[in-house]
């Protein structure tokens, strides 16, 4: 009775935002709009406890929600290794498994020797990532034919905005070694050659807000958690704000500890939504929000800035979720127009380290080149100033810096 209430509501908020969700993924949960603008943290906590409840499967005992939707290798496996005029599919969670991959944003870092500021790259990328997305955001790509450089090509024809649907949900989860103690205390988990993992880092965006809403969570125990920028959680920790740590000198420093208590200390209305969703808070609880994004700017023009110590490692500092990903774009010939990341260079910028972009989009990142630019920061009115989400371009292949600006194939492409 009570599993039909839930689908029933999920029918009417899908009903209500005006799309089909399709009931076969547990993982099209509803989402309120108002929550996340008014209470960004509060939204964020409860869209965790919605997409790490546990999705029951009997062949993957113990995963979450969101390690049942699609990955990137599903979403946009090279059009040659399908079928002709086949699409992707929606995967089925009892075959699937995880297909890990290294940090992308630090390979192409380091393949254009950026340096990272303070923190020093591992010589190996000590941890695996993953990226998935719900099936109301896997049918917008799948349906709107945006899974390949061919079909970004024909939409930038079409001269059509990109929006992805309200109901899109996304993350992508950073996980390290797991030893045999570790799920008393992490989410451990199972990858296709049998390894296990532990969950250290989580981004989770959702399309409840024109330009998502933004937000990522750290283990308790990562080194350097609120390193840079602090930690940010008015909901959910009962010490609502962490400021980095600081030498008596006022200097940074860097991948320290900072105790449970700093920031992760759960409040009592927290503690209510982990029951609820049958979460253990022994695993659970140890997840900290570091903080929501849900603006370019403060009121005051100042550039807000939100990035994952593990994920974001080695610039945190310049770390913008929404500004970095409203470079997402496409031109004629369904490649990325801007690098997507970092706007000064080494080499490039007298030395200075590398920086990611921070604040309001520049609108010369997309009017500096003679290829028109069809950028997801359309609105269905043609307007500018909505950025939709990172749109990924799988097959493409790397090409010179055609913009007049850095440009490296950036895009995970699958196997
Ligand atoms: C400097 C640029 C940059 C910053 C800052 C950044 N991202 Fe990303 N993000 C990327 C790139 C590039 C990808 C695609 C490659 C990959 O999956 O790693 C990506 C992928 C993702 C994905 C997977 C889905 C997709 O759109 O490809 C999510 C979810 C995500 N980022 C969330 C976040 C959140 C949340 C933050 C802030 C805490 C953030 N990102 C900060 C560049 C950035």
């Amino acid at each position: 009775m009570k599993a039909f209430a839930r689908v029933l509501s999920a029918v009417v908020v899908s009903m209500l935002l005006g799309a089909g969700a399709s009931l076969a993924d547990p993982g099209n949960i509803p989402v309120d709009p108002a929550l996340a603008i008014n209470h960004p943290d509060e939204f964020n906590w409860r869209l965790f406890a919605d997409v790490n409840k546990d999705a029951h499967l009997a062949s993957r005992p113990g995963v979450a929600i969101w390690e049942t939707w699609a990955d990137d290798p599903g979403t946009f496996p090279a059009p040659a290794s399908l079928p002709a005029g086949s699409a992707p599919m929606w995967p089925d969670p009892e075959k699937a498994c995880a297909r890990l991959r290294s940090n992308v944003q630090l390979n192409a870092l380091r393949s254009r020797a950026f340096k990272p500021f303070v923190v020093p790259f591992p010589d190996n990328n000590p941890h695996q990532q993953e990226t998935r997305r719900n099936k109301a955001t896997f049918d917008f790509i799948v349906g709107q034919n945006l899974w390949s450089r061919a079909g970004l090509a024909d939409r930038f024809k079409s001269g059509q905005p990109i929006i992805a649907p309200s109901e899109s949900i996304e993350v992508k989860a950073d996980w390290l070694t797991a030893s045999a103690d570790d799920s008393k205390r992490y989410h451990v988990s199972v990858d296709c050659n049998g390894k296990s993992w532990k969950l250290v880092g989580l981004h989770i965006i959702s399309k409840a807000l024109p330009n998502w809403s933004w937000a990522t969570f750290e283990h308790v125990d990562n080194a350097g958690r609120c390193d840079f920028i602090g930690c940010h959680d008015s909901y959910g920790a009962t010490v609502s704000s962490t400021s980095p740590l600081q030498s008596a000198e006022g200097e940074p420093v860097v991948g320290g500890t900072y105790p449970a208590d700093a920031t992760c200390k759960k409040t009592e209305p927290l503690t209510g939504i982990f029951t609820a969703a049958g979460l253990d808070q022994a695993v659970w609880g140890n997840y900290c929000l570091k903080g929501s994004q849900v603006d370019f700017t403060t009121l005051a023009g100042e550039p807000t800035r939100l990035g994952n110590s593990v994920t974001e490692k080695g610039f945190v500092r310049t770390s913008s979720c929404m500004s970095c990903h409203s470079r997402a774009s496409t031109d004629a010939g369904g490649l990325s127009v801007l690098f997507p990341g970092f706007v000064k260079l080494v080499g490039e910028a007298a030395q200075e380290n590398s920086e990611g972009p921070i604040g309001s989009p520049d609108p010369f990142w997309f009017k500096a080149t003679d290829l028109q630019v069809l950028s997801s920061r359309q609105t269905s009115s043609g307007l500018s100033g909505s950025p939709d989400k990172w749109l990924r371009q799988p097959d493409r292949r790397g090409r010179g810096a055609g913009a007049g600006l850095p440009h490296r194939d950036f895009i995970y492409r699958g196997e």
